[in-house]
């Protein structure tokens, strides 16, 4: 056999299968009930009105939608974004707001734009795995800065986070924790990053999915040339859209800019055009509660049977949070157990989840789980939990 003609490029070393990916495999096996999925509920696709509108846009303006376009995305969309984070108190012009493929180009675009080889970042302990990905291959130092029930602390951001090229956020129902910061917290947190020179990366693909209260302004709209702020049309209109967006202060603008000309030139044009099509006359406003009144109800179901069937005092004590908003719970099972290993012993009796490792930069709490419930009827979401309690009882 000859020898490869292939080399790969050093940072390849970086870069790993998702872990998510390869559990999802095995939970995909039939008969196994899966609170390990990221997804959004199909059910919630809006698909009549996704209908109408392409037929729309395709009728009127086959020739733009279906042409090369601005890199920077679709006018009106632009438009329509910049007066969306402008209701929730982020005040900005259509020219900050940056079209993207998904809010994981944004993080992509970011990375690229922000890191150098050795660059500090400063993430949450733990964070969203797709976040962690989107930064490893440009080399960075990650910074797990120390976090509480409400996120990261302050004063370890003070501490550890000086020097960093930014802070990665999730304030609204974090992937994967749930938790969500409050609006002190969020306070002090621009305070602190501010005060050190931090700059902030916002990412806020949940905060229209809130259950029992609306969550606090997002923390661009307190330090606002401190601040990139990432939103995306996938949890609240359909992820295969791939469309999302990236509100940036103009003077990290022009680079986030041609760093999306390279990657892939725009964002499809026919996709912006056909959201636009659908948001721009109020669409999501009625929408969204119905979102919101489903997972609402899986939700209450989660927690409902988690309360029945996990142990919450004692030395086998399970810890969670409900969560106000969002797609999923995370547990903290008792010290000694390792979520992998209760995986195979979960999936024997029918059930699957995330481990929590692959969600830490840093140290990882081996005894922690993510359980997602917006994909699976209330009724199952019981069954499911009966059956993690049961794989979690062989653990004695
Ligand atoms: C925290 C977080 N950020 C970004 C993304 C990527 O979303 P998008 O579909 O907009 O690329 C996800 C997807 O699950 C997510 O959970």
């Amino acid at each position: 056999m000859s020898p490869s003609p292939w080399r790969l490029a050093a940072r390849t070393e970086r870069m790993n299968p998702s872990v998510i990916r390869e559990i999802l495999k095995l939970t995909e096996l039939p008969g196994i009930i899966s609170l390990a999925g990221g997804l959004p509920s199909p059910d919630t696709f809006p698909v009549e009105a996704m209908r109408a509108a392409t037929t729309r846009v395709l009728r009127d303006h086959p020739r733009e939608a279906l042409q090369y376009a601005a890199s920077e995305g679709y006018p009106p969309l632009r438009e329509w974004v910049a007066a969306e984070v402008g209701s929730r108190g982020v005040a900005v012009d259509a020219a900050q707001v940056l079209i993207t493929t998904g809010s994981q180009q944004g993080l992509d675009l970011v990375g690229k734009a922000l890191i150098d080889r050795g660059s500090r970042v400063a993430v949450e302990s733990p964070t969203y795995l797709g976040a962690l990905q989107a930064f490893t291959p440009y080399e960075p130092e990650l910074v797990a800065i120390a976090c509480d029930d409400e996120g990261p602390l302050p004063a370890a951001l003070a501490a550890e986070g000086q020097g960093a090229r930014f802070l990665y956020v999730l304030p609204n129902f974090q992937n994967p924790s749930g938790r969500s910061i409050g609006a002190a917290r969020r306070a002090a947190i621009a305070a602190s990053a501010r005060d050190v020179g931090l700059p902030i990366v916002e990412d806020n693909p949940y905060g229209d999915l809130w259950y029992d209260a609306e969550p606090a302004a997002p923390i661009a709209s307190l330090w606002r040339e401190g601040t990139i702020y990432l939103g995306s049309f996938s949890k609240v209109l359909a992820p295969g859209l791939r469309l999302g967006y990236v509100v940036a202060p103009a003077e990290v603008m022009p680079k986030l800019l041609q760093a999306k000309q390279a990657s892939d030139l725009h964002t499809p044009s026919l996709n912006q055009r056909m959201v636009h099509e659908v948001v721009k006359d109020g669409f999501l406003r009625e929408h969204v509660p119905t979102i919101r009144k489903r997972y609402k109800a899986q939700r209450d179901a989660m927690q409902a049977a988690l309360a029945a069937h996990l142990p919450q005092s004692g030395p086998r004590a399970c810890r969670w949070q409900v969560p106000g908003g969002g797609m999923f719970f995370w547990l903290e099972l008792p010290e000694d157990v390792d979520a992998e290993a209760l995986l195979p012993r979960a999936v024997e009796r029918g059930v699957a989840f995330v481990p929590g490792a692959p969600f830490f930069a840093g140290a990882a709490k081996k005894n922690t789980l993510r359980l997602s419930f917006v994909t699976v009827a209330p009724e199952a979401i019981e069954r499911g939990v009966r059956a993690l309690a049961a794989a979690l009882e062989t653990t004695r």
